[in-house]
């Protein structure tokens, strides 16, 4: 497994990091401009080449993007002794690490992720790739990163909209393994929307690191993987049903889970009470987007389209209880669509 290393202020020695780590030293960053704007301080000495900057956005992880890379790298005559530093969220580090694993078939990508969502998320199990015309994440590679560095300072600068859809990822590793870190984040919200550097770092340092047991021990994704898509299912469904508009991907997720802890208490898998702890602590966190003219059978036929039917069958991951789960293949159109209307969905 590549290191992760986790740190308040950590960006300041990222080049000894690196060095240590023995990451070529032709280090080609890759971020964007919002994040180069807000940070480029932190970075200098890492690297004499340009940084190369990709635009900001989800409509941008598309393949043109990648080739603009490569151009950078051809024309700076970038070789095999060299690497990339993708500085940035999920965008950026998904881009990046794709035209990193395929440059010259493969050169070492760094990841230092700037979101709550890539810190905990992203950056960690080696996916990357970008979006095509016709639907999400369509083309990619496995490529572990060489080194992980993560900064929780960084994320003093996070606007509060993206800070919170990556807390709703913490909150899901919580309800699918642990009731402590579950408990923890329920119990530090205020201290953590304030950016405490102490409750950040308690929380990214559990969250990336159950990332990392999970995938470590699936590294293509066949079994205990999919646990990770808690409330994914249905979070992707609302996710295109609304085009990609009207949530950030950790909002649906927060409904996508929502609709699961639903189907499970109608199940008499879950206790109500698991129910409402996961539902008090979404509240809690603000408001998200309306659902209430989102309509169900949509969601549904989505729900048919996603990755996760597998030969026909929905792979759904049910709460037994907070911090406890179980995939299931059984579930039904008219379990979902009841879930789906009690938290809210138009029918
Ligand atoms: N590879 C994987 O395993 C994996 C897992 C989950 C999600 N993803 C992908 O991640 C992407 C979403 O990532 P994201 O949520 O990080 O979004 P993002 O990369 O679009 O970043 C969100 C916004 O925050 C800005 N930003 C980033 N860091 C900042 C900082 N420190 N201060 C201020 N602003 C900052 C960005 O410029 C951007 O505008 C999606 O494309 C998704 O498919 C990949
Ligand atoms: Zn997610």
């Amino acid at each position: 497994m590549y290191p992760i290393h986790i740190a308040p202020g950590l960006s300041k020695e990222l080049p000894a990091l690196l060095d240590r780590a023995g990451v070529p030293a032709r280090r080609f960053i890759v971020s964007n401009p919002t994040v180069w704007r807000i940070h480029e301080a932190l970075f200098t000495g890492l690297t004499a080449e340009d940084p190369i900057l990709i635009p900001d956005g989800e409509r941008h992880k598309h393949l043109q993007t990648v080739s603009r890379i490569y151009d950078a790298l051809i024309r700076a005559r970038a070789d095999r002794a060299s690497a990339i530093v993708a500085i940035g969220g999920g965008v950026v580090g998904d881009t990046a690490g794709f035209a990193a694993a395929t440059y010259l078939r493969g050169i070492p990508v760094v990841q230092v992720p700037t979101t709550l969502l890539a810190q905990v998320d992203s950056a960690i199990g080696g996916k990357v790739g970008v979006n095509h015309a016709l639907g999400k994440n369509l083309i990619g590679a496995f490529h572990q990163p060489a080194v992980v560095a993560i900064d929780t300072s960084l994320l003093e600068t996070l606007p509060r909209r993206e800070f919170r859809a990556g807390l709703y990822e913490v909150i899901k590793y919580g309800a699918i393994t642990s009731r402590g870190l579950f408990d923890r984040v329920a119990g530090s919200l205020k201290p953590l929307f304030n950016r405490d550097e102490a409750s950040l770092l308690t929380i990214v340092t559990e969250s990336s690191a159950i990332k990392a047991r999970v995938v470590e021990s699936d590294e293509r994704e066949h079994g205990l993987r999919r646990i990770l898509n808690f409330g994914h299912t249905t979070g992707h469904a609302l996710e295109a049903v609304t085009k990609y508009k009207r949530f950030l991907h950790g909002e649906a997720v927060a409904y996508g889970m929502l609709v699961a802890a639903e189907l499970g208490v109608a199940r008499g898998m879950m206790p109500s009470a698991d129910r409402d702890a996961l539902a008090s602590v979404i509240a809690n966190m603000g408001p998200l987007p309306a659902i209430a003219d989102v309509h169900v059978p949509e969601v549904l036929e989505a729900v048919g389209h996603d990755k996760k039917v597998i030969k026909g069958q929905l792979h759904f991951v049910m709460p037994k209880s907070i911090g406890d789960c179980e995939v299931v293949t059984d579930v039904t159109k008219e379990e979902l669509a009841a879930a789906l209307a009690a938290i809210g969905a138009a029918a």
